[in-house]
């Protein structure tokens, strides 16, 4: 039996002669190939930059970075989420500060997001939960009027579109991730996406330990070609050239694998169409289906998750909501039924395999499994 699992990386040998040629090469470190990434990237979205980083977190931690966080501010973001787009908060000394989903979207409400919003907020950052394009309209306007800075947490929504405009293009900085169940992976690895050349230069400092290497942007004429400033403290969140390589020919890539992502879901839409109890997650036009979140009646999820898993079925859960995470309760005093929209999801959610090489055949599988198991309990 095939096991599934709700996602998985699809390598060719394009990437794997792409890597090697790297390591055939001069370069190993940030180099040449990471700058193309960058360019072809920053292409793709529609910004006029990007700036790669080690990971998805680490692009939050410089986005948050350059939008200016400090001990003391506030990054206001949807309980629904995964720890990093918090954690990215407090390596700063900031706070994140957490707020409901919209059931009808499974992204930050914005009404909910408004009402935390207070004088110490510094950036606002809507995640494109599942790869459901969040509107960052709203988010936007609230930001305007505190003068804070809206960071997208797209790390699940590389390829979506809101109104035929790709995610990334809108928020102030854009985050992804190219973890192995992503769009597009490299490993580990991760962007941020801007229009602002600030910001830009602020996130490349940031990756690089502080260091300035341009002579336009140091404090002092420098004392010859070597010299290097250390302006702020950063870190080192370089992407090495191989992880870059293999960016580049997953980028070439994407179109299908997001292709074949709206292909999955809208097989599995059409399989549970119908079903009275079985909750198919919200449809939108340029939804980049990261994950396939459907939803089953609380009290069955436990048991229909490890069924599932006895037939071979991986599914996942996304996400016990962050602020109910140990470390957070005991920190911030966060207690169960604050965020009832989020806690719901997490007691009804299983993802569902999505990922370019699965065939029909395989949804239809899961479909059939998933429908047998919950039709077998007498409270469905
Ligand atoms: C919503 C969200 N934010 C941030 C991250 C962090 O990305 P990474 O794993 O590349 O550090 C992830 C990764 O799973 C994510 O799903």
């Amino acid at each position: 039996m095939k096991t599934l699992s709700y996602g998985r990386q699809f390598i060719d040998d394009d990437d794997i002669d792409a890597v090697v040629a790297v390591l055939k090469g001069d370069w190993l470190t940030q180099g040449p190939s990471v700058k193309e990434f960058e360019e072809r990237f920053a292409e793709y979205v529609g910004t006029s930059y990007a700036v790669a980083f080690a990971n998805g977190t680490a692009a939050l931690h410089g986005a948050y970075f350059a939008a200016g966080v400090e001990a003391g501010d506030e990054v206001l973001t949807s309980a629904m989420t995964f720890a990093a787009t918090g954690n990215a908060a407090l390596y700063l000394g900031g706070t994140p500060v957490f707020a409901d989903i919209d059931p009808s979207t499974l992204c930050l409400d914005p009404k909910a997001a408004s009402k935390k919003v207070s004088k110490r907020t510094k950036v606002i950052a809507p995640v494109s939960y599942a790869g459901y394009p969040v509107d960052i309209a709203p988010f936007l306007e609230s930001a305007g009027s505190c003068g804070a800075v809206v960071v997208e947490d797209a790390c699940h929504a590389l390829g979506a579109e809101r109104n035929g405009v790709r995610v990334g293009k809108e928020a102030h900085m854009t985050a992804f991730s190219f973890h192995p169940v992503k769009h597009i992976t490299t490993g580990e690895g991760g962007m941020v996406a801007t229009d602002s050349e600030e910001f830009a230069r602020r996130l490349r400092l940031f990756r690089t330990h502080g260091i300035e290497k341009e002579p336009r942007f140091m404090t002092a004429p420098p004392d010859g070609p070597w010299a290097t400033e250390m302006q702020i403290l950063g870190f080192n969140y370089r992407l090495s050239e191989l992880h870059a390589a293999l960016g580049l020919s997953q980028l070439r890539k994407l179109d299908r694998f997001v292709l074949r992502r709206k292909e999955i879901a809208a097989l599995y839409d059409e399989l549970f169409e119908g079903d009275r109890v079985l909750c198919t997650p919200p449809r939108c036009e340029g939804h980049a289906y990261h994950l396939y979140p459907l939803q089953f009646s609380a009290g069955n999820r436990a048991a229909v998750f490890e069924e599932l898993g006895k037939r071979g079925i991986r599914g996942m859960v996304h996400y016990l909501p962050v602020p109910l995470h140990p470390y957070y309760r005991e920190r911030f005093g966060y207690v169960p039924g604050e965020f009832p929209h989020a806690e719901e999801l997490y007691a009804r959610e299983i993802s569902l395999p999505v990922y370019y090489g699965l065939t029909d055949d395989d949804i239809r599988r899961v479909a059939e499994e998933v429908r047998r198991i919950a039709d077998s309990f007498p409270n469905r």
